[in-house]
């Protein structure tokens, strides 16, 4: 299936006649993100699927994401265009271990990272994502310790920005983020002596940049750790002709479109996370014309979670 102008009229006819809104996040391919009705982060993305109209909605990113939409709207059908699109870093933590984890640390406030599965958001207090950890981490009393899972980058930024000792991190990964290092980032801040760095939190090299702009090496107003919606926001406002980007490389499509006279670099151009490429243009046009895969959660799970869910899109409007 070639993404021509053919496949895009018939993936949107197809939208049209199942009454669907095509949800597409940053990190999916470039026509994927340009047929979609809304791209954006997760945040942005959660939210926009509970407010949407439409009776169905097809997310292009990964299953969490798709599981998520389908927690906050259980009467509207959710299809994902491969069930297969997972992600390591959900993956890092099941709902036996927080449990067990809870258990080691009884009266603790759960804060659970957007990527994690059904079952384990049922266990948790309140959800988030990378643009809002901050602002659901200070929402709980300083009083009261917090389990912050399942990302030990995001985990140790927040701790870094609100200065909570109470605060335990799982230590999670993902794989592309964690790849990207901070010698690599050294390396291109020192050959780009002029740039801005945008960082995304789960980045194994955010630790690295801060400690570039404590020595000196970049100035510290040039550092932004960003998630990939406010990168964009970002994008726009930024003086810098070059911006090292720290993050997944579907990102830079977004980057370009929002300022085209901006010269992005990945900082790492192998960063390219395999399950949300799963999502191809034949995948779409494969779930619009057959309704698959369409993605369930159990409904007692569904309600456990949704309060933490529904917390979560409601913090950092
Ligand atoms: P955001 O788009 O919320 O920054 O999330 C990044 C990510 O890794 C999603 O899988
Ligand atoms: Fe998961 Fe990482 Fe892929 Fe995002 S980039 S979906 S966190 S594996």
């Amino acid at each position: 299936v070639e993404p021509n102008a053919e496949w895009a009229a018939e993936v949107r006819r197809l939208a049209e006649e199942r009454d669907a809104v095509l949800l597409a996040h940053n990190y999916q391919l470039p026509e994927i993100q340009d047929i979609a009705h809304h791209t954006g982060d997760s945040l942005a993305l959660s939210r926009i699927a509970a407010e949407s109209e439409a009776s169905t909605i097809v997310f292009c990113g990964v299953h969490f994401m798709a599981e998520t939409a389908k927690i906050l709207s259980p009467e509207k059908t959710v299809l994902i265009p491969d069930a297969r699109a997972g992600c390591s870093l959900a993956d890092s933590i099941d709902a036996d271990q927080l449990r067990a984890w809870k258990a080691e640390h009884p009266g603790a406030v759960v804060v659970s990272y957007v990527n994690t599965t059904a079952e384990v958001k049922a266990e948790t207090d309140i959800c988030c994502t990378s643009s809002n950890a901050v602002d659901v981490v200070r929402s709980i009393p300083e009083d009261r310790e917090v389990l912050f899972l399942p990302d030990q980058f995001l985990g140790a930024h927040v701790r870094r920005v609100t200065g909570r000792d109470n605060l335990h991190i799982w230590a999670g990964e993902c794989h592309v983020h964690a790849g990207i290092n901070g010698p690599e980032l050294a390396e291109k801040a020192a050959a780009n002596p002029d740039a801005d760095l945008f960082i995304h939190p789960e980045c194994g090299c955010a630790t690295s940049a801060l400690y570039l702009a404590g020595e000196g090496t970049v100035p510290a107003e040039r550092v932004h750790i960003l998630s990939t919606g406010d990168m964009v926001k970002a994008a726009r406002q930024t003086k810098s002709s070059t911006v090292l980007v720290a993050t997944e490389i579907g990102m830079i499509h977004q980057l370009k479109l929002a300022a085209p006279e901006i010269d992005f670099r990945a900082v790492n151009d192998r960063a390219s996370c395999r399950y949300m490429k799963m999502i191809t243009p034949a995948a779409l046009l494969r779930a619009l014309r057959e309704g698959k895969d369409e993605v369930h959660v159990d409904p007692e799970i569904a309600a456990r979670g949704r309060a933490s869910v529904q917390r979560m899109i409601e913090i950092g409007q």
